[in-house]
């Protein structure tokens, strides 16, 4: 047995001795700002005490958004949010559940400074880069630029914008694959777009499902008033924006506070009129009345709203 520990360590030591010779390398150097923008997305390095990236809120195998209700930040802080996808954002025109930030460069920023999530600046996660010798050759090599604000946020806001993939069941249905979809979420699809009550003309239309309006959604929850909190206007309380609904499958819990924990419970929540009609938030909800659902299709829609997964996505699960 005691042999075993010096042939060990001569292993370890060996392998050490090849990295130092090698001049420990670390990762390769990005070849476009994508691969840098997805090497800052992921890398602690931004955050105050290097212990948070953006992917540690949106985790690529939850569609880059959280299968917690509120996401944790740094000193274990809990994030005011439900953290969103952020797969699909190149046709949005307006980010943050209020729409705050009008582009992804100028969002990026805020967790970054965010005393709860990130909790650092602009100016420290740059000076953090250009003290890093991998991100000056990083920067040199994409940019021929040395690290500074304006770069930094365009490549993760470019990572970002790469994040789009139109290969979901659905998709493929769309394209004449009958077999893409199953008959209950075809039937389901159908429900959907039912007298515009979620699709076409209402709010999740397009084909990233979502009209980037900001509405009122009907949840009731006096901690977090939406729009209001920017324009003090009561005409604003308790709306939000409406999110993409591809990959809305492997994303929850829903709801910008994570209120609602399935897919099931979301459509049964816009199912129940009456207990809507209950809610204090339901004198500003400004969507039609839908004709109720039954269980069975419930169920439909759900198996519709699970066909618009990209297995791009999926696989990463
Ligand atoms: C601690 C968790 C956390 C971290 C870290 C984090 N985010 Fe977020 N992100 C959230 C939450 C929560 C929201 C919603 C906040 C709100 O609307 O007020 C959000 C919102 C967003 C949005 C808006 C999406 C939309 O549909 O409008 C984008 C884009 C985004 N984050 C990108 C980033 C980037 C880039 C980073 C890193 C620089 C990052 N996030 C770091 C939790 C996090």
């Amino acid at each position: 047995m005691k042999l075993h520990y010096p042939f060990l360590f001569s292993g370890l030591g060996l392998a050490v001795f090849l990295a130092i010779a090698a001049g420990n390398p670390g990762p390769d150097l990005p070849d476009n700002p994508v691969e840098l923008g997805e090497l800052l997305f992921k890398d602690p390095i931004l955050s105050g005490d290097s212990t948070v990236s953006c992917a540690s809120c949106h985790k690529p195998e939850f569609a880059f958004a959280d299968n917690t209700a509120k996401s944790m930040g740094i000193g274990m802080a809990h994030t005011f949010r439900n953290t969103p996808s952020i797969v699909y954002m190149t046709k949005r025109t307006q980010f943050f559940w209020d729409g705050r930030a009008p582009s992804l460069e100028a969002q990026a920023a805020g967790p970054i400074s965010n005393p709860d999530e990130m909790g650092s600046s602009v100016g420290l996660a740059v000076s953090r880069l250009q003290k890093s010798d991998f991100y000056r050759r990083a920067f040199s090599a994409v940019y021929d630029e040395a690290p500074d604000s304006v770069l930094m946020l365009q490549a993760i806001s470019d990572f970002e914008r790469s994040l789009e993939a139109y290969d979901s069941p659905y998709d493929r249905f769309l394209a004449g694959d009958d077999k893409a979809m199953s008959e209950s979420a075809i039937r389901g699809m159908i429900l959907f777009y039912r007298g515009s009550t979620c699709g076409i003309d209402a709010c999740h239309s397009g084909p990233d499902f979502s009209q980037d309006s900001i509405v009122s959604i009907g949840v009731d929850n006096p901690e977090d008033l939406g729009l209001f909190r920017l324009t003090h206007s009561k005409a604003d309380m308790g709306k939000f924006k409406t999110p993409s609904l591809r990959n809305v499958a492997v994303t929850g819990p829903y709801m910008h506070d994570g209120s609602v924990k399935t897919l099931r419970e979301v459509v049964e929540f816009y199912n129940d009129f009456e207990k809507l009609r209950k809610s204090t938030a339901h004198e500003r909800v400004k969507f039609p009345r839908p004709s109720p659902l039954t269980d069975a299709e419930i169920d439909d829609i759900v198996e519709f709203l699970k066909a618009l997964t990209d297995n791009k996505y999926l696989s990463q699960i």
